[in-house]
């Protein structure tokens, strides 16, 4: 049959139902399978009513995660605990942490030739740690594994189109490094858009904390859910689109990289070409201002305690 089988861990919550729903949308998706500890049935069930060609399965517990991944062509991870107001991505690691190796290791055993999309944070731990069950397992491709970043270029968009007076369509960011605080590098010297200093600093700071907006305005009930399931449905239609063989699709993403390897990052975001096996071609950051030569080697220093956080969990244990 024409189109692939989606499986979403953590469909119930609330990156996981809208992102479902912009799934079950596509045209690309033959099969959408559902899967969480609570509530999937009800998502499932409602979901199924859209006269859209992609069928709606729901698998509740842990005793259904190989039914909800055999076949799966597409596996994406929103599942784990949000922030509350005052924490980092990086204060919910054990949490997600147990809950990605437990799923990673569900995906290595029932579905070891998907893409694997990793949503739960903190992405920049998180996506080592299912690498390293990937390797355990003996099924790890890099040019599979993917952390979605999308949203911090979504939101580079908006936020400078709203100080230039643009169409945020119109303005393309290369953000680069990782997911979380200081890693995320905005290179706005390569928008070709003039900015003044005090500017550049400005848009840097909400672009790398962007995130803390909306945990403050949601006062304690958590983080990005509606555009952060929008950002990752976009990515996941773009790897679908690369899957079926369509040329030239770009998406910025958190990758197994050799960008910032010879500085001790082995995952690093940049743009990425995708091709029919996931990860075609990896770009480079391209040309830095002193500014943002500057955050980049601060950027890596955080990031490169951030992976070997993620690698150690799973290695120490
Ligand atoms: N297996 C599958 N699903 C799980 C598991 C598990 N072991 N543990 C929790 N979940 C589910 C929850 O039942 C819930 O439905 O994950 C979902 C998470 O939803 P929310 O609590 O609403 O959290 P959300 O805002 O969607 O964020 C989830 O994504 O961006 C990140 O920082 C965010 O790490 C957080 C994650």
């Amino acid at each position: 049959m024409h189109g692939k089988k989606v499986a979403v861990l953590g469909a119930a919550g609330g990156i996981g139902q809208p992102l479902s729903l912009l799934l079950k949308l596509n045209p690309l998706v033959s099969e959408l399978s559902l899967y969480d500890i609570v509530n999937t049935p009800g998502v499932a069930a409602d979901l199924s009513h859209i006269n859209t060609p992609a069928k709606v399965t729901g698998h509740k517990g842990a005793e259904s995660l190989g039914e909800a991944l055999t076949g799966s062509d597409v596996i994406v991870i929103p599942a784990g605990v949000p922030r509350k107001p005052g924490m980092t991505r990086d204060d919910l690691f054990n949490t997600n942490a147990n809950i990605v190796k437990t799923l990673a290791e569900g995906a290595a055993k029932y579905a070891p030739k998907a893409h694997l999309l990793i949503i739960s944070n903190p992405v920049n731990s998180t996506v080592p740690i299912v690498a390293e069950v990937l390797k355990k397992h003996g099924v790890f491709d890099p040019a599979r594994l993917f952390g979605v970043t999308s949203l911090d270029v979504v939101r580079a968009s908006t936020f400078v189109a709203a100080i230039k007076g643009k169409n945020p369509e119109d303005v393309h960011v290369h953000v680069v490094g990782g997911h979380s605080g200081v890693t995320i590098l905005p290179l706005l010297s390569q928008t070709g858009i003039k900015f003044t200093q005090d500017e550049i600093e400005k848009l840097t700071h909400r672009i790398q904390y962007g995130g803390d907006e909306v945990v403050k305005a949601k006062d304690g009930t958590g983080s990005a859910t509606l555009s952060m399931a929008q950002a990752g449905a976009r990515f996941t239609n773009s790897l679908l689109k690369a899957l079926e063989g369509q040329k030239g699709i770009v998406e910025p993403t958190f990758v197994f990289s050799p960008v910032a390897q010879k500085e001790g990052a082995d995952f690093f975001a940049t743009n990425v070409e995708l091709g029919t096996g996931g990860v075609a071609k990896i770009h480079p950051v391209g040309p830095m201002s002193d500014y943002e030569q500057k955050l980049y080697a601060e950027a890596v220093v955080e990031l490169k305690k951030n992976i070997a956080k993620g690698v150690q969990f799973v290695k120490g244990a």
